[in-house]
Order: structure tokens, then C-alpha cells, then sequence
């Protein structure tokens, strides 16, 4: 018998998130999951995450909006979507037809604006859960601005939760000196789930030029290079939360979800390691399968957190 990755992501809510398996992409790595239906069998994944909506349709940032790092990547692309109202009207009615969950990541510039979202969204067929962008560091508005203050995450969190059923999943930034008390307070505002990590804010400079490689010098740093600090918080947060944590960052391999889920995680994403392989997610998978078959492990849940201390 193979083993079962089944994982349950919101349990106790009044919409439970249960996954076929612990593995999805990581928002904007993904665009909206219907180019990769077109290489790969994405009902094969645990649950699928869109990219970043916002209330508008958006262009993002000014080019060059990459630049590779040692380990890793920067970028810059400040939420370059179709919009809030696009999203619903022509991605939804085709994810609807997906047997896997999809979860919408949602990007307020305002606190207001996630509430807006949120009750847009709700109810809507093809949507499976919410993902709170409170975390991106490529904006002027929004983004990190109000992920990197404690009351406004709550804030933010409490305007989706009461205007919607759908799971509300609180996607966290690494840049705090304090992503428990952070968590704790999403959590303590209905969170179902939090996601960890955002980017790691970062910075290139171009030799040649002495400038900046990117035009707002600042970009979020994705990929191997920030897997341990992923990993720390992750473990940090389990120690710490009830609700389940979704880990993220720098995972490529089955091994390395593995290591998220005995640090705590109940879920995985996987970003930017999908850029090098686009069947990275589909790798994970079949990896962490093969793991656990290889340690006689029935149960992907026997593993979940069984590296953090007891008690
Ligand atoms: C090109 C790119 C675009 C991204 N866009 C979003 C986004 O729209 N919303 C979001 O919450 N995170 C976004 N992220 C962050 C990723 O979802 C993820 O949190 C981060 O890259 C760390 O995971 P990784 O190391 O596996 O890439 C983006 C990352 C990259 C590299």
C-alpha cells in the first residue's frame, strides 16, 4: 500500500480544506495554474494557488524585475494581475471544473479592501480558500506595509474571516523581528491556516552601472538560499499556534518538504524552484512519497512535527 498523504489544512472550520496531498505551488510562481494544466496533471497536486489578485487589474513593476542571486532570486514584480473581478468572471468557472482545491491569494492595499475581497469571492464556485497577501515587499500600498504591524495584520485577517466561509489562510512575512506574535494575532482573528514565508527582503547591485539591479533597489529574495530561515519560523510557529502551517521556502525536492513537515508544517509550497523545473511540484510529490515508503511511514501525519521538542 502506498502511503497516505492525505492532510487536512482547516480543520474545525465550517469549510474544511482536506488536500490529497500536502503540495502546492507557491502564489506567483504559478500564474493561474492554466498554463501548467497544459504540461502537467495539476489534479495531481494537494491544492493549487493563484497569483496575487488585487481589487484592480495591475501592470507591476518597471523592468528588470528578476535578478538571480547566489542560491536564489530576487524579484520585483509588484503583482502584475487581471484583477479581482477577472479573476472571478473567467479563471473561476475553469478551476471549477478542476477536481483540486484552488486558493486564491489576495492582495488589499487597504485593510477595507481584504474585507472587500473576501466578500467578493465568497461563495464564488471554483474557489477554495483565501490566501492573505499581507506579506509582499514589492508595493507601495498594502503588501508589507501592513504585514510588517501586528494590529494591522489583525486588522486585515478579521475584515476576511468575517466576510467570508472560505478558509482564510494568513500568508506571513519573514521581515519581522517577531513572526510568532505576528501569527498569534492573525490566528487570534480566525486565521485557519498561516503561510510561511513571504520573501526575504534583499538587494543586487550592478557593477557596471553602480546602481541598483533592480529599479527599487529592494527585491524579495526566494529559493534555496532562505530554506533555513523558512525552516526556523515554521518551527518557531508550531510551537507557538493551534491552526495548521502551510511551509514555504527554498523547497525543491521531496526531502526538503520532509524536513517542513517534522519542523511543523502541515503543508508545503514550492516557488521558485518550479522556474529551474517546471514538474518541480509534481517532483515534490512523487519524492516525499517515496520517502515516506522508503521509512515505512503509512501516514504523512505521523511525521507532521515530530522534530519539535516534546510537550
Ligand atoms: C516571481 C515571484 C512572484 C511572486 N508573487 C507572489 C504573489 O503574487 N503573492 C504572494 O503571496 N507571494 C508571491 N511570491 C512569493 C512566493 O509565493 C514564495 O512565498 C516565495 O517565493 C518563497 O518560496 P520559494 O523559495 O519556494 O520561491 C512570489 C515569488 C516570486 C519568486
Amino acid at each position: 500500500m502506498p502511503p497516505s498523504l492525505q492532510v487536512d489544512i482547516a480543520p474545525g472550520r465550517k469549510n474544511s480544506l482536506v488536500l490529497k496531498n500536502p503540495v502546492m505551488p507557491a502564489s506567483g510562481t504559478f500564474s493561474w495554474g492554466l498554463e501548467f494544466a497544459k504540461h502537467f496533471d495539476v489534479e495531481a497536486l494537494g491544492a493549487v494557488v493563484s497569483k496575487g489578485v488585487t481589487m484592480a487589474p495591475r501592470q507591476g513593476n518597471v523592468q528588470p524585475r528578476v535578478a538571480e542571486t547566489p542560491a536564489g532570486m530576487l524579484n520585483s514584480i509588484g503583482l502584475q494581475n487581471i484583477g479581482i473581478e477577472s479573476c472571478i468572471s473567467d479563471m473561476a468557472p475553469l478551476w471549477a471544473r478542476w477536481d483540486v482545491p484552488v486558493i486564491v491569494n489576495i492582495a488589499g492595499d487597504t485593510i477595507d479592501e481584504f474585507g472587500e475581497m473576501a466578500r467578493m469571492l465568497d461563495g464564488v464556485p471554483g474557489i477554495a480558500a483565501l490566501e492573505l497577501n499581507i506579506s509582499c515587499p514589492n508595493v507601495d500600498m498594502g503588501g508589507i506595509e501592513i504585514g510588517q504591524d501586528i494590529a494591522s495584520s489583525a486588522r486585515a485577517t478579521r475584515a476576511a474571516v468575517r466576510n467570508t466561509d472560505l478558509p482564510v489562510i494568513v500568508k506571513i512575512t519573514p521581515n519581522v523581528t517577531d513572526p510568532v506574535a505576528l501569527a498569534r494575532a492573525c490566528e487570534g482573528e480566525g486565521a485557519a491556516a498561516i503561510c510561511a514565508i513571504n520573501t526575504v527582503l534583499g538587494m543586487a547591485v550592478d557593477l557596471r552601472r553602480r546602481k541598483p539591479v533592480l529599479p527599487r533597489a529592494r527585491g524579495g529574495l526566494s529559493g534555496p538560499a532562505i530554506k533555513p530561515i523558512a525552516l526556523r519560523i515554521v518551527y518557531d510557529l508550531a510551537r507557538a499556534l493551534s491552526v495548521p502551517i502551510i511551509g514555504c521556502g527554498g523547497i525543491s525536492t521531496g526531502e526538503d518538504a520532509v524536513e517542513f513537515l517534522m519542523a511543523g508544517a502541515t503543508a508545503v509550497q514550492v516557488g521558485t524552484a518550479t522556474f529551474a523545473n517546471p514538474r518541480a511540484l509534481l517532483d515534490v510529490v512523487e519524492g516525499m512519497e517515496r520517502w515516506l515508503a522508503a521509512n515505512h511511514i503509512e501516514d504523512v501525519n505521523e511525521i507532521i512535527g515530530c522534530a519539535l521538542p516534546p510537550g
